[in-house]
């Protein structure tokens, strides 16, 4: 075994040998399963995507007929699920609502055969199914409301919006949404993903893995960026008022919501979809004036941390989507997760064929043979400003 450096972050470590997706973050390319990302956003649908990923092909007629019908079959939850959810804080976060809620199917589907073909099929398919109906019921229940049922005429994405919205989407709401979806569905190993497969490793329920990964998706450096983004533009304001606030962000060496990624050197192209997605969704129901301050931001960024690679990201033109999509912003990271569910599943099917569970060493760098001090002979240490 190579003994390597330690590099912060894990920064440029290998941590699997996966084929299903692939990023070059120099020239600002994503495939999945080698298909290029812009040529699935026009063409895919998000469970199309998800089938690709998780099976690692394109599935024929029949197989996404059947595929898409399994999953309208399964997209309902079970009345207790609905009922520990009422008994959730109203003012608690999404995420933290969607965590608890992924977890608590392992305990209703608790079968654990991860050498069974029918149980992952299965597993795949109520995650999948279920994520949207929980982050959608949440929505509804945190004001006191009964959750919308899922509407069997409406396709993944349509009912998604349906039961948010609790009224029938415009056919191009859904397509755009549907469209994020794709985008978001896989990114190699991020942190998330890695949470997934450090939790997968362990041969635990896909209910857990999921779980996990929700848990870390929800912080501000990862897919809760997309929320920040949003608070950020109307901290902002106005498009005069974008250098001034890049320039103390700078010189306070604060980071800016949005932009910068540990692979991605140039504009995210995800980024750059999820652009041109607002500016249609602007054409055909009405222009937002943040999306001008978003403009101005990229472009003063540009110039002030283009030489650093800092360039938008998945997260800086989302928001914008989404809101614009009548998606409340506290719920952009839980629709995130429901998008990267099926990354997660398709690493989780990859790792179950080569499993090792994950253990990493650490460099040590604190003392050895101490002395076990009686607490009575403790003393408390007081520092220069007099605190203990
Ligand atoms: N704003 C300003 N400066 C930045 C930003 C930013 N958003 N991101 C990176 N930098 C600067 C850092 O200050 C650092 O500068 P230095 O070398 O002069 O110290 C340099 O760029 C490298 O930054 P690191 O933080 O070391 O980069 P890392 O790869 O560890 O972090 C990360 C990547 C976490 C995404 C970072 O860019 C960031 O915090 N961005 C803002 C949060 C965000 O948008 N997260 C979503 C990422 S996409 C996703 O997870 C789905």
């Amino acid at each position: 075994m190579t003994v390597c450096e330690y590099s912060p972050g894990l920064e440029g470590i290998p941590a699997a040998q996966s084929s299903i997706s692939y990023v070059d973050g120099k020239n600002g390319i994503l495939e999945y399963r080698g298909i290029r990302i812009e040529e699935l956003a026009v063409k895919s649908t998000f469970l199309e995507t998800a089938y690709l990923l998780i099976w690692g092909k394109l599935p024929t007629q029949d197989e996404l007929s059947e595929f898409e019908t399994d999953i309208l079959y399964h997209r309902r939850i079970k009345y207790s699920i609905r009922d520990m959810m009422k008994c959730f804080p109203e003012t608690g976060h999404p995420m933290d609502a969607l965590q608890t809620s992924a977890a608590a199917l392992g305990l209703f589907y608790a079968r654990r055969a991860l050498d069974d073909p029918t149980y992952i099929r299965q597993a795949v398919v109520r995650l999948l199914a279920k994520i949207p109906t929980m982050v959608a019921a949440f929505k509804l229940m945190r004001k006191g409301n009964d959750p919308v049922q899922p509407n069997d005429d409406l396709g993944y994405s349509a009912n998604f919006l349906y039961m948010l919205t609790e009224r029938p989407p415009d056919p191009l709401a859904a397509r755009i949404f549907d469209v994020c979806l794709t985008l978001h569905a896989e990114h190699t190993i991020n942190a998330s993903t890695f949470s997934a497969m450090v939790t997968a490793s362990t041969l635990t329920d896909p209910y857990a893995v999921v779980a996990s990964a929700v848990g870390t998706l929800a912080g501000p450096l990862h897919g809760g960026a997309n929320e920040e983004v949003l608070v950020m533009l109307e901290e902002i304001g106005s498009k005069e008022n974008v250098l001034p606030y890049v320039e103390k962000c700078i010189a306070n060496k604060h980071k800016i919501m949005g932009f910068g990624h540990r692979v991605y050197k140039v504009k995210d192209p995800r980024a750059t979809i999820l652009q041109s997605l607002a500016q249609e969704l602007f054409a055909a129901t009405g222009y937002d004036d943040y999306y001008d301050i978003a403009v101005e931001l990229e472009n003063v960024i540009a110039e002030k941390l283009g030489s650093k690679g800092i360039y938008p990201n998945v997260d800086f033109y989302s928001g914008l989507v989404y809101r614009k999509l009548g998606i409340p912003n506290d719920l952009f990271t839980p629709v995130f997760a429901i998008a990267r569910v099926a990354g997660w599943l398709a690493h989780w099917k990859e790792q179950l064929a080569v499993n090792r569970i994950f253990r990493p060493t650490q460099v040590y760098q604190g003392e050895h043979n101490l002395p076990y001090i009686p607490i009575e002979a403790r003393v408390v240490a007081i520092d220069s400003n007099g605190n203990k």
